[in-house]
């Protein structure tokens, strides 16, 4: 455990590219690992969310392996091929890689014990456990629905149809990947589209996806037990990291930063959507589209503070990783900032609700939370700073108030950078290469001898 503090930084400069994109690196390594034949992965982000995924893949009989020139091999056996693991599958603090890993497991005929760290045993797993549980799956787990728990998978699974019940794309996922094993069609209704990087990538390897706008939402339909390829898989820059060096850059007047290679699929840019109505100034230059996700490169300038807005409750599932930096951001602008409809918000790798509420209470921004509702009062400037956040083993609680601290007048603590690595290793480096600020707190003085 190492606290690290941010100190007021001079305009930011620098052309920059964050790590790859988390949530298509997990999708990567587990469909690479059911696919027959050889998966090249390159740009794979090798946070420790993902490495647990890959220990997992390798824990259930893939071959994965990084090769000398930086990018991954996965060999895969093909659908159904995956053996029992012979030791619990410890996912550390990934959700995503968690619950979509029960998804691939419950349409196998195994059984797989799964646990992670503090923060990860703490979360909801009843909301995959329901749907995986009509396909045939049966969990023990701890309190009916945490982990650790036991999963065994079906011998027959069944194919349903499921309308999810909370906007949440691991879910949907989970049900997907228990479908590529389950003969028929498994379908997902989904209210409010959430990231598609899922169905792209079944596409991508062959796999019989359909996507339709029906009465209820979005619906999703796979047929199952085709037969997967291994393909070449190029992982773009994650937009949720990109949001910190983007945010620093706009509270820090006179910045201007490139950050790029990074993926914008539309399910993604919501973040990119508010602060283009808060009035920011950043443009995507050479859009273009890789491996199926686009991407372009983000040239962000900081010129002054930003008016507050209201970010509606249907915009969330396209930006739910990026409210704490944005609420950060929120509290330097002109006016309240208004995010409506962040319930979900409660149950992610820390309840990110009151962690952001608290923590820019105790730097001097006003905030309030009702309901599922957080108001930012704006004050036209930075906050006064001098927190000392409790980073609660959530990475982006960890980076959003380091980004801030970049700006107040006093500076801004957190009390453990370890969940940084979790999605962005190398982040301290990055944001001090651009002229950040960020070192380790000054050592309390003892008094004069
Ligand atoms: C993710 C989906 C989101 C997001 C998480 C990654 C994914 O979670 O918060 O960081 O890769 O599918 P929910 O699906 O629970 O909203």
């Amino acid at each position: 455990m190492t606290a690290l503090r941010s100190a007021a930084a001079g305009p930011l400069s620098g052309d920059i590219a964050v790590p790859g994109d988390k949530s298509i690196s997990h999708r990567a390594l587990m469909l690479g690992s059911l696919a027959v034949g050889e998966t090249t992965i390159t740009g794979l982000l090798e946070g420790e969310d993902v490495l647990r995924t890959a220990a997992a893949m390798r824990a259930l009989g893939a071959e994965v392996l990084q090769r000398a020139d930086g990018t991954w091999r996965v060999q895969g056996a093909g659908v159904g091929s995956l053996v029992e693991p012979a030791q619990v599958l410890d996912m550390g603090n990934a959700g995503t890689g968690a619950r979509l890993l029960m998804g691939v497991v419950a349409a196998h005929p195994i059984t797989a014990l799964f646990t992670g760290d503090a923060s990860l045993v703490r979360r909801p797993m009843g909301r995959v456990m329901t749907p995986l549980r009509q396909m045939g799956a049966r969990f023990m787990a701890r309190t009916g629905d945490r982990m650790p728990l036991a999963l065994a998978g079906a011998a027959t699974p069944m194919p349903i149809t499921y309308r999810l019940p909370v906007a949440s794309a691991q879910v949907k996922s989970a049900i997907l990947l228990a479908g590529l094993n389950t003969p028929g069609r498994t379908t997902v209704v989904e209210p409010e589209p959430t990231r598609d990087h899922t169905e792209l990538m079944l596409r991508h390897f062959g796999a019989g996806v359909t996507v339709e706008d029906g009465a209820e939402g979005r619906v999703v339909a796979l047929t199952g037990q085709p037969e997967l390829t291994g393909r070449p898989v190029v992982v773009p820059g994650d937009p949720s990291s990109a949001a910190f060096p983007i945010v620093a850059a706009l509270l820090v007047e006179g910045s201007d930063v490139l950050v790029r290679n990074v993926g914008l699929n539309p399910l993604r840019t919501g973040l990119l959507t508010t602060l283009a109505e808060m009035g920011a100034d950043i443009t995507v230059e050479g859009g273009r589209v890789e491996a199926g996700e686009p991407v372009g490169d983000l040239r962000v300038r900081g010129t002054g503070p930003l008016r507050g807005v209201t970010v509606p409750a249907a915009r969330a599932p396209s930006m739910i990783d990026e409210y704490p930096v944005l609420a950060c951001l929120a509290a330097a602008a002109r006016g309240d900032t208004v995010m409506e409809g962040l319930g979900e918000l409660r149950v992610k790798e820390s309840d990110r609700l009151s962690a952001v509420a608290e923590g820019l209470a105790a730097c001097g921004a006003a905030v309030t939370v009702e309901g599922d509702t957080l108001t930012v009062r704006g004050a036209g400037r930075a906050p006064r700073g001098g927190g000392r956040i409790v980073t609660r083993l959530d990475h982006r609680i960890a980076m959003a108030f380091l980004v801030l601290g970049l700006a107040t007048d006093e500076p801004v603590a957190i009390d453990d950078d370890e969940a940084i690595a979790t999605s962005f290793p190398g982040f301290v480096r990055l944001l001090n290469g651009l002229g950040g600020r960020i070192t380790a707190p000054e050592p309390a003085t003892a008094g004069h001898r």
